[in-house]
């Protein structure tokens, strides 16, 4: 049966596109933008059958000459009808306009944003427990094309209950001085009277603040403690200093405003969970454990306590090594404020990771991998920088073990991994003493 679709459509290339005025078009001098606006405009409605999806969270097929088309809001399994919002050499980007056919994991979007468009979520209109399926689906197909990994041994996936969990969101500001979502894969701001994802006193302060003459605003609040956390741009810079304490394995942390922090206090729990899993007897009573993109310091403030063991901290953010600085203040810990590249490393019994979406890359793996771990577990948000990584680090020595897939942001394409990376058995990783302490050329 044929639906009409409402997706969060995310990274769809311009869906609002295909309102585009001719006005707005012929306003823009470069001919090659024209184009582009041009073919939007004017799209050729056709029908495709979606095969798989892909890390942002679209949907693949292939048009009748082979060519790969990424659909944004189609789902494995179903016909849609497309609208193509850009065409490349190599593939065309389209939207679903409607589902032919549709697959059982296919669900109405339970938020009324969606609908209007709000690009908060993309994923709504897929099922909970197959979203978490999908993302192991693109972490799959990531490790076999990227790693060459053929079959990747999973841990079974796990998820953060899919409402109210997240405790920051960074958001555009009306003409009202409303805190407002950007729309879905183009310009222009969604007004929310409610959301789904956010935490109530997200949520609140969403839909009652008002922050006349901002351009954005970052919200944060603490789901232990209540206190909320107001970042406005532009805005006074002694704003950027204020903290809240949150809550996470039984322990309060300070987390500065501008610092990291996961979706919520219940994703950073499951990191947690999943990391210590994956570090498993690895880390010995006493040992040394090195956390690498530490943030405030939660993972290896949360293990080192657990094992007794000596902990280093490395993080390259001023606010972010501060914080560390104050919530390990009771541990054998030592925090380097450095770019993970120029770390001078130390012998470590297990080194964690959990860098930013670009991944280790050659610098961190060779800075990592010079303290000679047994273990190194690696937190990852990017299947295709895992995959990356994968291939450095196997190159450096360590053979990718086990990886479980995390959803800590339920209702989008957002993927986060927890890999263990073991040293090979054959010693290809060279002696895990002799040039752990020695300095990185
Ligand atoms: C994804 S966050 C992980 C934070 C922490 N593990 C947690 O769970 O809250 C990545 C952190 O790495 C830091 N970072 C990014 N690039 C870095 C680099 N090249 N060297 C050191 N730290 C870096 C960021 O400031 C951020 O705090």
């Amino acid at each position: 049966m044929a639906n009409s679709v409402a997706t969060g459509r995310q990274d769809a290339g311009s869906t609002s596109g295909l309102g585009t005025s001719r006005k707005e078009a012929t306003s823009y001098q470069s001919a090659r933008y024209r184009r582009t606006v041009n073919q939007v405009e004017a799209p050729e409605l056709t029908e495709v059958t979606v095969t798989g999806v892909v890390a942002g969270g679209a949907g693949i097929g292939r048009a009748p000459d082979g060519r790969v088309i990424f659909v944004n809001g189609g789902l494995p399994g179903e016909r849609i009808r497309i609208a193509i919002t850009e065409r490349r050499r190599d593939y065309w980007r389209a939207v679903a306009t409607e589902v032919l056919d549709a697959s059982p994991d296919r669900v109405e979007p339970p938020c009324p944003y969606v609908r209007a468009g709000c690009g908060g979520c993309s994923w709504q209109h897929v099922e909970p427990a197959a979203q978490l399926r999908l993302k192991q689906d693109i972490v799959t197909d990531a490790l076999r094309r990227i790693a060459h990994v053929a079959e990747p041994a999973f841990v079974a996936a796990v998820a953060i209950p899919p409402t109210a969990y997240r405790t920051t969101a960074r958001l555009g500001v009306d003409s009202d001085g409303r805190p407002v979502y950007h729309r879905t894969g183009a310009a222009g701001l969604v007004a929310v009277d409610s959301c789904l994802v956010a935490h109530p006193q997200l949520e609140q302060l969403i839909t009652t603040k008002r922050f006349p003459g901002a351009r954005e605003v970052t919200l944060r609040v603490s789901a232990a403690t209540g206190e909320q956390l107001i970042l406005v741009e532009p805005g006074p810079r002694r704003q950027a200093h204020a903290s809240i304490t949150e809550e996470v394995a039984a322990t309060r942390w300070r987390v500065s405003a501008t610092t990291f922090f996961q979706s919520g206090p219940a994703a950073s729990e499951l990191l947690v969970q999943a990391v210590a899993s994956s570090v498993g007897d690895a880390l010995p009573d006493g040992g040394k454990l090195v956390d690498a993109y530490a943030g405030v310091g939660i993972l290896g403030g949360v293990l080192a306590t657990r094992a007794g063991a000596t902990l280093e901290i490395i993080e390259n953010h001023p606010a972010a090594a501060g914080d560390a600085r104050f919530n390990l203040a009771n541990l054998d810990a030592r925090v380097v404020q450095v770019e993970v590249g120029q770390w001078r490393a130390t012998a470590a019994d297990v080194v964690v990771a959990d860098p930013a979406r670009p991944g280790l890359g050659r610098p961190g793996v060779r800075a990592l991998t010079a303290a000679r771990p047994a273990r190194l577990v690696l937190a990852s948000c990017d299947p295709a920088s895992l995959a990356r990584d994968t291939n450095l680090l196997g190159d450096a020595g360590y053979r990718l073990a086990e990886v479980q897939v995390l959803d800590l942001f339920p209702h989008t394409a957002h993927v986060e991994t927890v890999a263990r990376f073991d040293v090979h058995d054959d010693g290809a990783a060279g002696s895990r003493s002799s040039e752990a302490d020695a300095p990185l050329r």
